[in-house]
């Protein structure tokens, strides 16, 4: 199979094209990336190394460029598109949401248009569970859950399902939707909580908490996640909707107390902040009809895979170092000097 992977450069499409490479030895890679802040070759060297030119291509380019999704189409001829580009944090949305317009909703539907126009076989949207909204103390997220968007980057994040979903049923173009939790591993970029909690502390620096830290997050080791899309792409129906989660809510508090003591630092650099405009409460996710229809579950337990991810961010400095931009470090400064979080 010919698969096309869009975002491939970042978190989660980086760790997803590894994921892949390791599955069937036939299979072909393309990466198709924009590069933007948060889209790092460097996440993929090891890669780039071993498969170059044979198994694994990347091509720069955007989603929302019609001629440019036109022309990689074109090239490598995929039989399946998976989209992982976005624009990703919530802080940055509410910053500035015309981004999240342009490339969530705007590039996914470029790129519906042209994968439908090139007889693509199979399409897989990647979503969120930050779609559904906000939870109260009790109950979980299912498919059937009416959308409920609060955010800029949730609201373009729906949109992008709605059109994915208007393409299946109007087109019948083979597209399915997944919706993932909160995920962490190696590779995040680090204005997400957990790298950038890691950092701060590495530096010995106030770690901001927004609100009073009991926001619930259902946190899945982004190998689950990889998995779970592998699954959709293979096994998945047109037209469905997949849910995965880690089965591991917990609290920002009761994250940050414990990369603070898988470093060893004290709980004394743990700054309580404003809460950001908007703040979902919990997310809670039922992912029981991926269990039932593609065997889906999470296999990574949360505080093995935070310790091991700790570790990993403390071995990889160089990693850190090459994504940390200048752009990055004045996003941060702004959003963190505005209503004094630091
Ligand atoms: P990321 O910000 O780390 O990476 C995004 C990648 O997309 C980058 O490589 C960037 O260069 C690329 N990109 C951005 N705009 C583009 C465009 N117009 N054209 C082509 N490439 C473009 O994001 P991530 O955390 O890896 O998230 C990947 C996907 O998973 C997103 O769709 C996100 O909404 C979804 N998701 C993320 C999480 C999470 O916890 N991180 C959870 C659920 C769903
Ligand atoms: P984040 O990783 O940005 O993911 P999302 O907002 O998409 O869930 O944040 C996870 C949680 O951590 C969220 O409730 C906001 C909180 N948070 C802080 O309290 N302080 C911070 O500096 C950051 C970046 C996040």
């Amino acid at each position: 199979m010919r698969i096309l992977v869009t975002g491939g450069c970042g978190f989660i499409g980086s760790n997803f094209i590894r994921f892949a490479l390791n599955q069937n030895p036939s299979d072909v890679l393309i990466n198709f990336d924009k590069l933007t802040y948060a889209g790092n070759p460097a996440n993929l060297a090891d890669v780039e190394k071993a498969h170059s030119g044979d198994r694994y291509f990347f091509c720069r380019g955007d989603i929302a460029d019609r001629s440019e999704v036109l022309a990689v189409l074109e090239e490598y001829r995929p039989d399946a598109v998976i989209n992982f580009a976005a624009e990703s944090h919530v802080d940055r949305s509410i910053h500035n949401a015309m981004p999240f317009v342009t490339t969530n909703i705007v590039g996914t539907q470029t790129l519906l248009e042209a994968c439908l126009a090139a007889g693509v076989e199979r399409f897989v949207q990647i979503s969120t569970d930050e779609v559904y909204g906000s939870l109260g103390p009790t109950g979980k997220f299912s498919e059937q859950t009416p959308l409920d968007p609060r955010s800029p980057y949730s609201a373009s994040k729906a949109s992008a399902d709605f059109l994915t979903a208007a393409f299946y049923h109007t087109h019948a173009f083979p597209a399915l939707i997944t919706r993932c939790s909160n995920n962490y591993g190696p590779y995040q970029f680090p204005e997400k909580l957990i790298p950038f909690m890691f950092r701060q502390a590495a530096n010995n620096q106030p770690l901001p908490v927004y609100g009073d830290g009991l926001n619930v997050r259902d946190w899945i080791h982004v190998e689950d996640h990889c998995r779970g899309v592998w699954l959709a792409l293979t096994k998945g129906r047109p037209g469905a909707v997949y849910n995965f989660g880690g089965d591991a809510e917990r609290s920002n508090i009761e994250v940050v107390k414990r990369i603070l003591q898988i470093m060893d630092k004290p709980e004394t650099l743990i700054r309580y902040v404003k809460d950001r405009p908007g703040h979902d409460r919990r997310y809670a996710m039922d992912f029981s009809l991926a269990a039932r229809e593609l065997g889906f579950s999470p296999v990574h337990a949360f505080e093995s895979g935070l310790a091991e991810t700790i570790h990993w961010y403390q071995n990889n400095p160089e990693w850190l170092d090459s994504i940390v931009s200048g752009a990055y470090l004045e996003f941060i400064k702004q959003w963190y000097a505005k209503d004094q979080r630091l």
